[in-house]
C-alpha cells in the first residue's frame, strides 16, 4: 500500500507552548485516517502545517515519498491537499457557485471567471461524489450540514486528493453526521484520501480505516478500529484512567429556585414559540431539558435570564420576577449562565482571559470595586479558574481565541461556577469538547449540585442527560411534553418523547 502522506518528527513551538513535537503520521492512499486527541493536543496545528498555514520548526513532510515544503495554502493546494476548517469561511451574501470559485487561482480560471465552465465543473463534482448541493442557492439559505458540503465541494473543485476535515462533526446534529459519513465513504471509494479530526470516539470507530492518537503535542499511537475499543482510545488520549461522575447522594431542598408557571412566548410575527411551560427546579437538583434543537429551548433560556418577556405566565428566579428585575440583578442574586454558543455569547475572543473572567460579572465581587473593574483580582481569580478547571493555557494574559474549544469551554464553566451560584443554567455545557474536558465539566456540575445549587441542564447529548440529571423534562413544540425519571427511562423512550410521539 502506498503512503500518500508521511510526516516525521514535526515540531512547532509557540511562546510557552509546544503545540507539536515528535509528530509522525503515515497515511495510506484511499483511506479515512482519523486523528483524535483532547482539546489542545495539537491536532489543528498539525493540520495547519499540512495545509501550509503554519510553518513547522522541524520535521519532514512527504507526499508520495517526495519531501515537500509547504509555505502557503497555495503550495498545499498545488500538491493536492485541501482543508475544511473548524469554522466555515463562506461568504453569506453569495451563491454556492460564487463561493466555490472564490479564491481559486486566477491563472487556472482566468481573471474574468468563466462562470459556465465553473458551473459545469461543480455540477460534475457534485454528481461524481454524490454531494447534494445547488450551485445557485444563496449561502445564507443553507443550514450547517449544507454549508459543510459546499466547503468540501470547494476543496474538490481546487483538485484536492487529500481532504483535511478539522472537527467536521462538532457543529452537526446526528442526522447530518450520518450524511457526512456517507459522503466521506463515497469520496474514498472514488480514490480520495481523508484526514478526519475528531475527539468523538464512537465516530472515529465508525468511520476510520486507521486512527492516530495525539496527546500533549505528540502522536502516541495508531490503531485500526477492529483492534481497539473506546476505553483504550480514551485512555491513550488522556494518558490514564478517566474520572467518571459519581452521582452523589441526593439532597434536594424543598426550596424552589426556579419557578416557571404557564409561560408562553410569541414572536413579533405571532408565531407561538413557547406554550404554557411549567417547570420547577429545586436546590440540589439537576433538571435535564431534552429536546430536538429549535423546540423552544433558546427562548426558554432567554425568558429565565430576563432577556425576553413571556407573553403570558411568570418566571421566577430565586424569588425574583424576571419581568420586573433587571438581568444584572438576577445574575447578581446568584445565577451562573453557560451559554450554548461560547464563541458568540460566552467569550470576547480578542480579549485576554483575565478580561474574560469579568465578562458578565462586571458588577460583582471580586471583579469590581464600586464602578471600577479590579484587574488584579480578575487576573488572580482567572489563575484559580485555570488551575481548578484544568484550562490548558500558558497564562491568563493570552487571548481567548488562542485556546482550543474545550479549554475555552472549561474556562467559561469555571467562571460561571465561581462565587457558588444558587442557580446554574447550563446550555450544551460539553458540546464539541473532548472526553477529558467533559469529565471535568461533569464533575464540577455534580459538585455544584452536591453543595446545593440547582442546575437546569439543556443538552442534546443523551448520555449527558442520563449521567447527570435527577429528572429529565422533554420540550417539544414549545411545550413540556413529559418529565421522566432517568433511572427508569430508556434512551429509546426519551428519543420518542423528543419527537412528540409520546407524552405524559
Ligand atoms: N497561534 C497560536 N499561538 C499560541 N499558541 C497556540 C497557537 N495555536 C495553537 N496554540 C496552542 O497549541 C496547543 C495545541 O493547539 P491545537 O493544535 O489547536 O490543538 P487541538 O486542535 O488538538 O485542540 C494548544 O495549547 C494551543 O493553545
Ligand atoms: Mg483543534
Amino acid at each position: 500500500m502506498v503512503n500518500i502522506l508521511e510526516v516525521d518528527g514535526v515540531e512547532k513551538k509557540y511562546p510557552g507552548v509546544i503545540a507539536n513535537q515528535g509528530v509522525s503520521l503515515h497515511v495510506r492512499e484511499g483511506s479515512i485516517h482519523a486523528i483524535i486527541g483532547e482539546n489542545g493536543a495539537g491536532k489543528s496545528t498539525l493540520m495547519k502545517i499540512l495545509y501550509g498555514l503554519v510553518r513547522p520548526d522541524a520535521g519532514v513532510i512527504k507526499v508520495f515519498d517526495r519531501e515537500v515544503s509547504l509555505k502557503s495554502p497555495q503550495d498545499a493546494i498545488a500538491l493536492g491537499i485541501g482543508m475544511v476548517h473548524q469554522h466555515f469561511k463562506l461568504a453569506d451574501n453569495a451563491t454556492v457557485l460564487e463561493n466555490v470559485i472564490l479564491g481559486s487561482e486566477p491563472s487556472r480560471f482566468g481573471f474574468a471567471i468563466k462562470f459556465e465552465e465553473a458551473r459545469k465543473k461543480l455540477v460534475e463534482i457534485a454528481h461524481t461524489y454524490q454531494l447534494d448541493i445547488d450551485p445557485d442557492e444563496s449561502i445564507s439559505n443553507l443550514g450547517v450540514g449544507e454549508r459543510q458540503r459546499v466547503e468540501i465541494a470547494k476543496v474538490l473543485f481546487r483538485g484536492a486528493k487529500i481532504l483535511i476535515l478539522d472537527e467536521p462533526t462538532a457543529v452537526l446534529v446526528p442526522q447530518e453526521v450520518s450524511e457526512l459519513f456517507t459522503n466521506l465513504r463515497e469520496l474514498v471509494n472514488k480514490g480520495l484520501t481523508v484526514l478526519f479530526i475528531s475527539h468523538k470516539l464512537d465516530e472515529v470507530l465508525a468511520i476510520a480505516d486507521e486512527i492516530t492518537i495525539m496527546r500533549q503535542g505528540t502522536t502516541v499511537a495508531s490503531r485500526k478500529p477492529h483492534d481497539t475499543n473506546k476505553k483504550e482510545l480514551a485512555e491513550l488520549m488522556v494518558g490514564g484512567e478517566l474520572p467518571r461522575p459519581k452521582a452523589g447522594a441526593q439532597n434536594i431542598s424543598s426550596k424552589s429556585i426556579l419557578t416557571i408557571k404557564g409561560a408562553s412566548y410569541s414572536r413579533a410575527d405571532g408565531r407561538e414559540i413557547l406554550r404554557g411551560v411549567n417547570l420547577d427546579l429545586h436546590g440540589g437538583e439537576i433538571l435535564g431539558l431534552a429536546g430536538v434543537e429549535g423546540n423552544g429551548q433558546s427562548e426558554l433560556i432567554e425568558l429565565i435570564m430576563g432577556l425576553m418577556r413571556p407573553s403570558s405566565g411568570t418566571v421566577e428566579v430565586l424569588g425574583l420576577n424576571t419581568v420586573t428585575t433587571p438581568t444584572r440583578d438576577i445574575r447578581n442574586a446568584g445565577v451562573g449562565y453557560i451559554p450554548q454558543d461560547r464563541q458568540r455569547d460566552g467569550l470576547l475572543m480578542s480579549a485576554p482571559l483575565w478580561e474574560n473572567r469579568i465578562l458578565g460579572h462586571q458588577f460583582s465581587q471580586p471583579m469590581a470595586k464600586g464602578i471600577w473593574v479590579n484587574k488584579g483580582s480578575a487576573a488572580e481569580d482567572s489563575k484559580r479558574v485555570v488551575a481548578e478547571f484544568d484550562v490548558r493555557t500558558p497564562g491568563v494574559n493570552v487571548l481567548a481565541s488562542a485556546l482550543s474549544g474545550g479549554n475555552q469551554q472549561k474556562f467559561i464553566v469555571g467562571r460561571e461556577l465561581s462565587g457558588d451560584p444558587h442557580l446554574i443554567i447550563a446550555a450544551q455545557p460539553t458540546r464539541g469538547v473532548d472526553v477529558g474536558a467533559q469529565a471535568i465539566i461533569w464533575e464540577q456540575l455534580m459538585k455544584a449540585r452536591t453543595r446545593g445549587a440547582g442546575i437546569l441542564l439543556i443538552s442534546a447529548d443523551l448520555e449527558e442527560l442520563f449521567s447527570l440529571s435527577d429528572r429529565i423534562a422533554v420540550i417539544y413544540g414549545g411545550s413540556i411534553v413529559s418529565i421522566l425519571n432517568p433511572s427508569t427511562t430508556t434512551a429509546e423512550d426519551l428519543g420518542l418523547a423528543m419527537t412528540g410521539a409520546i407524552s405524559a
